[in-house]
């Protein structure tokens, strides 16, 4: 059972995105797929895998691969993130990725953890980076 089981329509099409991209990783060294979908400002969707090779850091994460994705479309800020794993606990984005999503989003970004089984944990980016770097910073 899902921590979260009321969902809308929208929302278990970006699920179902997810879980599509999550299909398509190539991680035969961690056996751990992930996939990642990101509703843009505009409402469209990018999804991405992480993608493994045999030099085992030199791979990139599900959600770098999302966010590179909606950049070439020309998009630069995500409304909201979905992360797929097997995992019921939710797989939490790794480090660099947190500052990726941070990049193009705002403190209150819903990432929005999930498995096969449903929505595990409904989070905002504050929870998962808090203090944030961002480009605010610098610009
Ligand atoms: N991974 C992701 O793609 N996203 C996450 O949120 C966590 C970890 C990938 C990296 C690696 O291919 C595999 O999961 C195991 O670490």
């Amino acid at each position: 059972m899902s921590q979260e089981s009321t969902i809308s329509i929208a929302e278990a099409d970006y699920i179902a995105g997810a879980e599509q991209a999550m299909a398509k990783a190539y991680a035969p060294y961690s056996n751990y797929p992930v996939g990642a979908l990101v509703v843009a400002q505009d409402g469209q969707m990018f999804a991405g895998c992480n993608v493994e090779n045999a030099s085992y850091p030199e791979g990139h994460c599900a959600e770098t691969a999302a966010i590179a994705t909606m950049v070439m479309a020309g998009q630069q800020r995500i409304q909201t993130i979905y992360i797929m794993s097997q995992d019921e606990q939710g797989a939490t984005p790794c480090g660099g990725c947190r500052q990726r999503i941070r990049e193009f989003a705002d403190n209150n970004t819903p990432v929005i953890l999930c498995s096969p089984k449903g929505v595990q944990k409904r989070l905002q980016l504050s929870d998962l980076l808090p203090h944030a770097f961002g480009p605010e910073f610098l610009i």
